[in-house]
């Protein structure tokens, strides 16, 4: 089985689980605040994706989120040394909790693989509408196996963008001040409640563009290789490349890129 196989297959069945025990009576907990939760299906998620993951592939280093690092530093560390790994896998179990505990449809999972800090597969598969949006490393991305490309929108004044609001205070902060700056300038905006969700809707020229402060690589890490494959620019939002200890991160159609960037990079974030 190839690594993109293993990871639409895993990612299926996770997502399918998943929706399965929405609505239903899971323990709901709040982690490091009240703007912060976790419920024991983001744990299941996780335990499922890294059973299967090291039955096929044993040898294999593995990264969650719910592995819940007792502080940045550590996970710091964890993502620097993420780079030098031939194999890790990169996983949010379930991104968008808020809305899978409110019961909103927008829930993702999203599964990458590095080699050495390079993504070479990503996936990100939405359980509500069986979307699975995929990607290889130079084979281009694809939504349920047809291939996608991003928008075509030229200016910000006729993109519709997204952004989202991350739990910490300094990085929502972040979050409200760019807002005061990309808002007038652009078509609408929509924070949908899942960054991964994000990522493969400009991967597919839903949206033209999306922003965010205080993300980690696995809300982001298959999102920024289907963008990449489907045509789209990725960047830190200080304009510097991709790399998986990016945190505030810029996913475009390329072509409003620098028009993106001339608003946040001044911001100096
Ligand atoms: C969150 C979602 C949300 C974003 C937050 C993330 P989680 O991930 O991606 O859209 O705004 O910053 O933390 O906790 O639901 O996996
Ligand atoms: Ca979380
Ligand atoms: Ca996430
Ligand atoms: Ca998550």
């Amino acid at each position: 089985m190839s690594y993109l196989e293993a990871a639409e297959r895993i990612a299926r069945e996770a997502g399918i689980m998943i929706k399965s025990k929405l609505g239903t009576d899971f323990v709901t907990e709040e982690k490091s605040s009240a703007f912060d939760v976790v419920t024991e299906i983001d744990r299941a998620s996780e335990q499922l994706i890294r059973e299967r993951l090291a039955e096929v592939f044993p040898d294999h280093a593995f990264l969650g989120e719910e592995e819940s690092f007792a502080n940045e530093e550590l996970l710091e560390n964890r993502l620097e040394r993420a780079k030098s790994e031939p194999f890790i896998w990169i996983v949010d179990p379930i991104d968008g909790t808020s809305n899978y505990v409110q019961g909103i449809p927008g829930f993702t999972v999203s599964i990458a693989l590095a080699c050495n800090g390079e993504i070479m597969v990503g996936v990100i598969y939405d359980p509500s509408r069986d979307d699975m949006y995929s990607a290889e490393k130079g084979k281009g991305a694809t939504l349920n196996g047809k291939p996608i490309r991003v928008s075509q929108v030229e200016t910000l004044g006729q993109s519709v963008v997204a952004t989202g609001f991350p739990s910490k205070k300094k990085t929502r902060d972040a979050v409200m001040t760019s807002l005061q700056e990309i808002g007038p300038q652009c078509r609408t905006i929509r924070a949908l409640g899942s960054a991964a969700q994000h990522l493969a809707f400009v991967a597919s020229g839903k949206l033209a563009a999306f922003w965010e402060y205080g993300l980690n690589a696995w809300d982001i890490a298959a999102g920024v290789l289907i963008i990449e494959e489907a045509g789209g620019t990725v960047t830190d939002t200080l304009g510097n490349p991709y790399s998986l200890t990016v945190k505030h991160i810029v996913g475009t159609n390329g072509h409003i890129h620098d028009a993106m960037m001339q608003t946040l990079k001044p911001l100096g974030i």
